[in-house]
């Protein structure tokens, strides 16, 4: 991301916050696509995305193509002043080839074979794939690479949904060259996987395969790089289209979406955002709001807190949860300007006009079943004309946070694999309960990798970092004694980059730093809590912590017999390294939170009335600085005191209201 490109747009475009959506003509009559014409410029829509599922379409077999609808599309939205976010058209190979290449589909670990009928249905690594794929990019470059209208280069769409584990034979070989690159000799790996247990010695790179269904656990080092491979092999895809394109098209940036929302968990995006000119994510609400902003601050994070772009979210309902509720009065508007709040600089929808047909036509959309006379129709519309008024911020970066939470897809693979002490411990829960507690303690909070500069953070929060690289511990340790305060919780510093156990005692990495010690890790039953002396609970975990340096102070004790301190503080340099032995929670940590903020210096900027029901994100840029009061609930809400000129909302925020104000 060292060269943040944004949109192509032409000269003299005053900036603005994109508007608009995935958009799929194609599967429409022509007649409608003047109707779309209308109803996007009634909406203010900027920006499209086209002809992400058009491979078919495009190349209806394999040697001919039809490019003369696109060709006419492009120049339509062209035409209206739509710029065109041109999909590479990958992500869905058409039956065609897969009926005669049926060695393209991809294999589960049970040695299923999955079936053409949906999307997707393509193995990241297979040769025959890869070629037929790069042909249609080159096609597409070839062709509209000097068409004014095109702004930017979708690639694939969502790489990994649905096919991010592929198990078959290409994966097998493309994963053994991905092992000697990363072990250089059979011995490497064998000792990094822990080989010498249950007769696992490999006597060539050509014995190993990917982790398919075994008897028992399979090799947990086999099972963390297969993960590895996995992302890999996804942004070896991305990098391949990327450099057809760039090769011909030098001047039109390079996106593709990411899915940093909920559990999905298959690509460490803090590395496959190096490999593009800006971050697009697709979010989708399916747990509480706080989901939302943490996933866009997450997203803000690997974007290096550079603008990014807003590729899909949902007017409303979508169509794949068990149950598919719309969303609430002022939701549409919250739920876009939060994550504008976090760094998006276009907001753009899953899909401008409601399917009639097909898998997804209960999925809402941009322009309902109900055409333009409805509710939804008249929300859209009124949430263009706010993000017209919102030009300002466009361009500006995240203002950096004094408090930052460490986010790392190495130590989520790893702490959630099998065998382990607990199968109920979830990384990516806890890092979301500690981004909960210090938004309701009224400060910002960054989320970043592990490789970021962590030096400007007064604190910084390492959630379940159960993967720590000796590198990794020294940068940590380094930032403490130089005066940051470092806060890492239970199943942290457990294991290095091999899986190997950091041995001595827990928490191997950190044992040192915090000045405790722990033989044994004593995780709980569901449902089972443990009271802290500071009037918490504790859930999922607990541990007797040894303390083993006189200078801990112990800020929570555990009321059980068994155990001792819970939550530890220890002053180290100039800086200070606390350790929460168990899972506080939301309402545990809002015990703790203020005190180690009070502790890191870090005043909260949120006046105390607004704490707890109001989220404060802020953006900079040459305009100036931009503040996001983001009311979390469903009550009206007063900000009087808020000094700055409201660009968006007012003094009294509705109830789900976000008001954005010039400081
Ligand atoms: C069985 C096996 C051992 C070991 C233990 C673990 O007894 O024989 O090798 O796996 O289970 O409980
Ligand atoms: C994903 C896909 C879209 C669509 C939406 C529906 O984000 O990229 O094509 O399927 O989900 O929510």
């Amino acid at each position: 991301m060292q060269n943040h490109r944004w949109l192509r747009t032409p000269d003299g475009t005053a900036p603005r916050i994109s508007f608009g959506a995935d958009y799929n003509p194609d599967q429409w009559p022509r007649e409608v696509w003047d109707d779309d014409v209308r109803l996007m410029k009634k909406a203010g829509v900027d920006v499209v995305s086209v002809a992400i599922f058009s491979w078919a379409k495009l190349q209806p077999n394999a040697d001919t193509w039809d490019f003369a609808w696109l060709d006419e599309l492009i120049d339509l939205m062209h035409d209206n002043g739509i710029g065109v976010d041109l999909a590479t058209a990958t992500a869905s190979p058409p039956p065609w080839l897969t009926m005669a290449h049926p060695e393209v589909l991809p294999v589960t670990a049970e040695g299923n074979t999955l079936s053409q009928g949906a999307r997707q249905h393509w193995r990241p690594t297979s040769p025959v794939f890869r070629r037929h794929a790069l042909t249609l990019v080159e096609k597409l470059a070839e062709r509209y690479g000097s068409h004014p209208g095109i702004v930017a280069w979708h690639v694939n769409n969502e790489l990994g949904c649905h096919n991010a584990y592929d198990y078959s034979d290409d994966a097998a070989r493309a994963f053994r060259a991905w092992l000697a690159a990363r072990y250089d000799t059979i011995e490497g790996l064998n000792h990094a996987w822990g080989t010498a247990f249950w007769s696992q010695a490999y006597g060539s790179f050509e014995e190993v395969l990917p982790p398919r269904l075994a008897a028992s656990f399979p090799n947990p080092t086999q099972q963390l790089d297969f993960l590895r491979f996995s992302s890999d092999a996804l942004t070896d895809h991305l990098v391949a289209e990327r450099e057809i394109l760039t090769r011909i098209t030098p001047d039109i940036p390079v996106t593709t979406n990411f899915m940093i929302v909920g559990d999905t968990r298959h690509a460490d995006y803090a590395a496959m955002a190096r490999e593009i000119d800006f971050v697009s994510n697709d979010h989708y609400v399916t747990q509480d709001r706080d989901e939302l902003a943490f996933s866009a601050a997450i997203t803000s994070g690997v974007a290096r807190h550079r603008p990014w772009f807003l590729m899909e979210h949902s007017t409303s309902a979508v169509n794949w949860q068990p149950v598919n509720r719309p969303k609430r009065s002022g939701e549409l508007v919250r739920d876009s300007l939060t994550h504008v709040a976090h760094g998006a600089d276009a907001v753009c929808y899953f899909q401008w006009r409601q399917s009639e047909a097909g898998a997804e036509k209960y999925h809402s959309a941009m322009v309902p079943h109900g055409g333009e006379d409805t509710r939804l129709f008249r929300d859209v519309v009124g949430l263009g004309g706010i993000l017209q008024g919102l030009g300002d911020v466009v361009g500006s970066d995240r203002e950096p946070a004094e408090v930052a939470i460490l986010f790392d897809w190495h130590s989520w693979w790893g702490s959630e694999l099998d065998s382990h002490p607990t199968e109920l411990l979830r990384y990516r829960r806890e890092a979301l309960e500690w981004w909960t507690a210090l938004v309701d303690a009224g400060v910002r909070v960054d989320v970043v990798p592990t490789d970021a500069d962590l030096a400007g953070y007064r604190m910084v929060v390492a959630p379940v970092l159960y993967s720590v690289p000796a590198a990794l511990r020294d940068r940590l340790e380094a930032y403490a004694t130089g005066g940051g305060h470092l806060v890492t919780t239970y199943f942290s510093g457990i294991v290095d980059e091999n899986d190997h156990v950091w041995l001595g005692g827990y928490p191997g990495a950190f044992r040192e730093l915090l000045g405790v010690r722990v033989e044994e890790f004593r995780p709980l039953y569901e449902g089972e809590g443990v009271a802290l002396s500071n009037g918490a609970s504790g859930s999922v975990w607990s541990e007797p912590v040894d303390v083993v340096a006189d200078d801990v102070e112990i800020l929570a004790s555990y009321e059980h017999d068994e155990l001792g301190a819970a939550v530890t503080r220890r002053p180290v340099g100039s800086g200070s390294a606390a350790y929460v032995s168990t899972r506080l929670g939301v309402v545990g940590l809002a015990r703790l939170v203020p005190e180690l903020l009070a502790g890191a210096g870090v005043a909260p900027e949120l006046p105390e009335p607004l704490r707890g029901s109001v989220e404060l994100a802020s953006r900079r840029g040459a305009a100036g600085r931009f503040d996001f009061y983001i009311n979390r609930t469903d009550e009206p809400v007063s900000l009087d005191g808020v000094a700055g000129a409201f660009l968006h909302g007012s003094a009294e925020l509705a109830a789900r209201g976000v008001a954005v104000v010039r400081a």
